[in-house]
């Protein structure tokens, strides 16, 4: 069957791809329909001989889809542990498969490497809620008071903070700075959900998350009366309601090792969809009820775009040098708060 895509033309399903992928799609055969494996095994065979030639790493957030998350991907994570792996890679490339943050991100971390995205439409309703000149009004309202970033931002909002933190470290990082007040910017949900772990007041934003505002608890509920013994995993994107319903709230990392600890028999992930479908892969003794918003931004990397990435060296993530050198801070601080933990 010869394949139409966005990298170099035709692939085709060939007996020698079908055996080179076969150990994939075995892991997948029960997230990944058996009639569309001919046209996403040629572009993993495809894209995992020209990484190599290439001497690039692909980085995948825990929200990539099944074939790019277990197909391609030599490294995966939350936010944090992209940022760590990609502070620690030898590789002279990376591919970025996630948000345009994320690849920023990546950049700060690496600023003589090759970052690559796939698609330069892969934002953030987050990252799109503040401004560098709204933090500079903030900072001129609350004048001395630390500001603490979500890293779901871009780097020039990165630049005007004092340090970043992600969903797994967020009120780690706001407690070391041993301060009373914080500014913390720009999750609304996030931030109060650190307010409540913590005495520090914490001054926020009105940024929210499009795919984790949309769950609400009513819907928590109505989980609990279907499925007898659901255990319920948040993310703390979503809004207090949510929260208050969830067995446990953490990252998208922090959930993926909740269920391999406690290996329930049914669980819920109230976050984004293609994270059940990459969990369960791994603990196929788990049910997995897998309620579906989708993040429209994630969803702009694919297969196609990944290899035309890799054929092109496309697209470049660049930052401005002064811009990049204020907002590495941020994140270096970050980090340096967690060496020596797991997050
Ligand atoms: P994590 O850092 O928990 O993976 O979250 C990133 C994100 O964008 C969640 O929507
Ligand atoms: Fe941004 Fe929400 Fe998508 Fe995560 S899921 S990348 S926070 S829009």
């Amino acid at each position: 069957m010869a394949i139409e895509n966005r990298g170099s033309g035709q692939f085709d399903y060939t007996p020698e791809v079908a055996a080179a992928t076969a150990p994939i799609y075995e892991k997948l055969k029960d997230v990944v329909p058996e009639i569309e494996w001919p046209v996403h095994a040629p572009l993993i065979d495809a894209i995992n001989r020209l990484k190599a030639q290439k001497d690039a790493i692909i980085l995948a957030h825990n929200y990539q889809t099944p074939e790019i998350f277990h197909g391609v991907a030599d490294l995966s994570g939350d936010s944090l542990a992209l940022a760590k792996q990609a502070a620690e890679t030898e590789a002279q490339m990376i591919v970025l498969c996630g948000v345009h943050f994320m690849a920023e991100t990546a950049k700060l971390l690496n600023p003589e490497k090759t970052v690559l995205i796939p698609d330069l439409e892969a934002g953030c309703s987050l990252a799109d809620s503040i401004t560098a000149e709204d933090v500079r009004l903030l900072k001129e309202r609350y004048p001395g008071v630390p500001v603490v970033t979500y890293i779901n931002t871009t780097a020039a909002v990165k630049a005007e903070t004092d340090i970043c933190c992600t969903s797994a470290n967020a009120v780690e990082v706001v407690e070391s700075l041993g301060v009373d007040r914080v500014i913390f910017l720009p999750d609304e949900y996030l931030g109060k959900h650190v307010a409540s772990k913590t005495n520090v007041e914490v001054i926020l934003w009105k940024g929210h998350c499009e795919v984790h505002e949309r769950f609400t608890g009513a819907e928590l509920k109505a989980f609990r009366a279907h499925h007898a013994g659901i255990q319920v995993l948040a993310h703390p994107e979503c809004p207090p309601d949510v929260l208050a319903e969830a067995d446990f709230v953490g990252s998208t990392s922090g959930m993926i090792r909740w269920v391999g600890r406690e290996r329930p028999n049914r669980v819920v992930m109230v976050t984004e969809c293609s994270m059940s479908d990459n969990v369960s892969v791994e603990y196929p003794d788990v049910e997995f009820i897998r309620p579906c918003n989708l993040c429209p931004h994630m969803k702009q990397i694919t297969l196609s775009n990944i290899l035309w990435a890799l054929e092109n060296d496309q697209y470049r993530v660049e930052i401005d040098p002064q811009v990049a050198e204020r907002a590495r801070r941020s994140v270096e601080r970050m980090i340096e708060v967690g060496r020596g933990k797991n997050s």
